[in-house]
């Protein structure tokens, strides 16, 4: 079984994915942490990323692999460092890269082989798993986006102003949807859910009761 969920930064996806892989016992992918992953290695290297032979090489040299809720980089885990803001900002912008989709599309499938996975990011149900079994889209206005991710970010302690992830969210929000290659968009046969709203327990009920309404088991 596979579960496609997508939808633009902080709109609950990777909170929702997690629950909902640990009821339904499912592998859980965070695709956006594969995306970070790349962004970190460029950045600790200083290779720009705008130079193709310099990207195209260095990705060779990129090893992704989950374990528990963790992810490694050439086996270090890189779990947190993915998280700060300038690595964001970086891995929407390689993500617009040709050769880097590409290689985190081939190793999303890869993973997901012969398992039941739910999968979340902003191009699975469209590219990567166009056959999902289930397929969401996850929306919630910017305000409520922004402020979740000051939350989070306030527990961290990563010091960022609501203003300041407001335009963050909104900056990604654009170059996501608006990049050629596998631009962030809502599938025709997904169900879109607005999480503005809903708690994270809702968001998972609602999900669960679609999954469980339909078994395609
Ligand atoms: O989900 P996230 O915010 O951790 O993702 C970080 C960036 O990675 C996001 O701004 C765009 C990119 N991304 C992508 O292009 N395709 C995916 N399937 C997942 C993430």
């Amino acid at each position: 079984m596979i579960i496609a969920i997508d939808g633009p930064a902080a709109s609950g996806k990777s909170t929702t994915a997690r629950l909902i892989a640990n009821r339904l016992d499912l592998l859980y992918l965070d695709t956006g942490a594969m995306y970070r992953a790349v962004a970190l290695y460029m950045f600790e290297r200083g290779i720009d990323t705008q130079d193709g032979e310099a990207l195209q090489k260095n990705l060779a040299d990129i090893d992704i692999s989950f374990k528990d809720s963790l992810i490694f980089l050439n086996n270090e885990d890189v779990s947190e460092k993915i998280r700060e803001p300038h690595i964001s900002k970086l891995s929407s912008q390689i993500a617009i890269i040709k050769i880097v989709r590409h290689k985190m599309v081939e190793l999303q499938r890869e993973i997901a082989k012969g398992r039941d996975v739910i999968l979340e990011g902003r191009d699975i149900g469209t590219v990567v798993f166009p056959d999902a079994d289930y397929k969401f889209f996850l929306t919630a206005s910017l305000e409520s986006r922004a402020e979740r991710r000051y939350k989070e970010m306030s527990e961290k302690g990563i010091e960022l102003t609501l203003e300041q992830i407001q335009q963050e969210l909104q900056w990604r929000d654009q170059n996501d949807t608006q990049r050629a290659e596998a631009p962030l968009r809502k599938a025709d046969d997904a169900i879109e859910i607005d999480t503005t709203l809903l708690t994270i327990e809702e968001q998972v009920h609602t999900i669960l009761a679609i999954v469980n309404r339909t078994n395609k088991g």
